[in-house]
């Protein structure tokens, strides 16, 4: 063939003919991963940036904190754990920590007051995430979100033709002294979806809040259970799950905060809702840093076994019908890990070096952010700290090209990696951004 193939006959594109009507309205670059490329491209011509872009614990020098105890025992795995499928639900040993991940010690007296829980091992969090929308919710509503949240959200729940509906993350007025839940616009946002759906599903990121670093205390979780309790009770033919997305609750001051909540909810409560199901979705990226092994689980926890093993069986055919099995060998080493106390006591101090590490990160960005009179979002656990303001793109170039500081403009703000950022480059991140701030304001 000497002719060009290449070469169109007419003016027209091949994509409204070769892609579906969804898939054309797929696309555009994400966000994080741009300005890390950019961030990547100044460091390679030699200059002295702070990249605080990507979400992965990094080391001073800018590169990847791993949990040494889970790589040394992931790569001492035999082959068949290494290169062989796991079972479609997962390992049982993996669905059974999964669980345990939710839960904590909690698990047993949840179980004891009636509650039962299942598990399906997933790629990541992400999996159980897309897993819980294309399930729990109908094709074309509206999930509920708060209004600041992780934006790969956006394209889980479009992938799966749904739309998204936010309530305030932080209420303008705080009511009880709740000053982190606004159960006023979460109300609301429920009470136009039970009008408009039959399902209603939240994705709750909490604690250690991507990309506040937001953690609700104790009454705010409750307030927050007692309403969605309270509208499941007064709409019985509507179904209600809430959806824990636990993805750095391991570097917070209360991992199993929400098992606290439920058991407390649980014993002032005679009966549990049929139609109230609460979820956790279960990320061992961050918390064993194995972020590329993909490796996760979706708890579900409702009273009626029965129902759950139904649950069990769907999502084991959603998962065959889209990945197939989730990766073996850290679902097995992860396990075992968790199954031996020394290997677990090994992984704890570990992990709790890497959570102090934060706090100090933490601790520098706030001192320097009030330095420099910056008002961040409330920021307690986790991986972020977050800035809000209008110009955030313009103050994102503004950063990067005056003061070699890449950080990520997001809806409503900007995203500060406090993972990636050594203490002492927090006081540049916060002169960056009160410079900024002041030639856009
Ligand atoms: C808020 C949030 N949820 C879920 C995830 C899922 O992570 P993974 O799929 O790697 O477990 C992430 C990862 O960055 C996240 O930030």
């Amino acid at each position: 063939m000497e002719e060009n193939m290449l070469e169109a006959e007419g003016e027209y594109s091949p994509s409204p003919l070769l892609l579906n009507p969804h898939a054309q309205t797929k696309g555009g670059d994400d966000p994080i991963f741009h300005w890390f490329s950019r961030s990547m491209a100044a460091k390679a011509e030699g200059i002295d940036v702070v990249n605080g872009t990507l979400g992965s614990l990094l080391h001073e020098d800018g590169t990847l904190m791993v949990n040494k105890t889970v790589e040394a025992h992931i790569r001492q795995q035999p082959e068949r754990e290494l290169c062989g499928y796991a079972p479609l639900k997962g390992l049982p040993p993996f669905r059974e920590l999964a669980i345990d991940m939710a839960l904590g010690d909690l698990r047993v007296p949840l179980e004891k007051l009636g509650l039962s829980a299942t598990s399906i091992a997933t790629p990541g969090g992400c999996g159980a995430l897309s897993v819980s929308a294309t399930n729990f919710l109908d094709r074309g509503d509206n999930l509920l979100l708060r209004n600041r949240h992780w934006g790969p959200y956006r394209t889980i729940i479009h992938e799966q033709n749904c739309g998204i509906e936010t309530w305030p993350l932080i209420p303008e007025s705080p009511v009880n002294g709740l000053k982190n839940y606004d159960g006023h616009g979460f109300t609301s946002a429920l009470a136009g979806l039970v009008e408009r759906q039959k399902r209603i599903l939240i994705w709750l990121n909490d604690p250690a809040h991507n990309p506040t670093g937001l953690s609700l205390c104790r009454n705010e979780r409750s307030a927050l259970l007692n309403d969605i309790w309270g509208f499941a009770v007064a709409h019985p033919n509507t179904g209600f799950t809430l959806l824990i997305d636990a993805a750095y609750s391991f570097y917070a001051d209360e991992p199993f905060g929400w098992a606290e909540s439920i058991l407390e909810k649980m014993k002032t409560e005679r009966k549990w809702p049929t139609n109230l199901m609460l979820c956790f979705a279960v990320s061992c990226s961050k918390s064993h840093t194995v972020y590329g092994l993909r490796t996760g689980a979706l708890v579900c926890l409702h009273p009626d076994e029965k129902f759950l093993n139904n649950v069990n069986d769907v999502l084991l055919h959603s998962g065959r019908g889209t990945w197939s099995a989730a990766p073996r060998v850290a679902q097995r080493a992860i396990s075992e890990i968790h199954n031996d106390p020394q290997l677990l006591e090994k992984w704890t101090v570990e992990r709790d070096s890497f959570k102090q590490l934060l706090a100090a990160r933490r601790e520098a960005l706030r001192i320097s952010s009030i330095s420099n009179g910056l008002t961040l979002i409330p920021t307690h656990d986790g991986y972020f700290a977050f800035l809000e303001c209008e110009e955030n793109h313009a103050i994102c170039e503004m950063a990067a090209k005056d003061h070699h500081v890449y950080l990520v403009p997001l809806n409503g703000g900007i995203r500060i990696g406090v993972c990636a950022i050594p203490e002492e480059k927090m006081a540049r991140v916060a002169a960056a951004l009160a410079d900024g701030l002041e030639r856009t304001g």
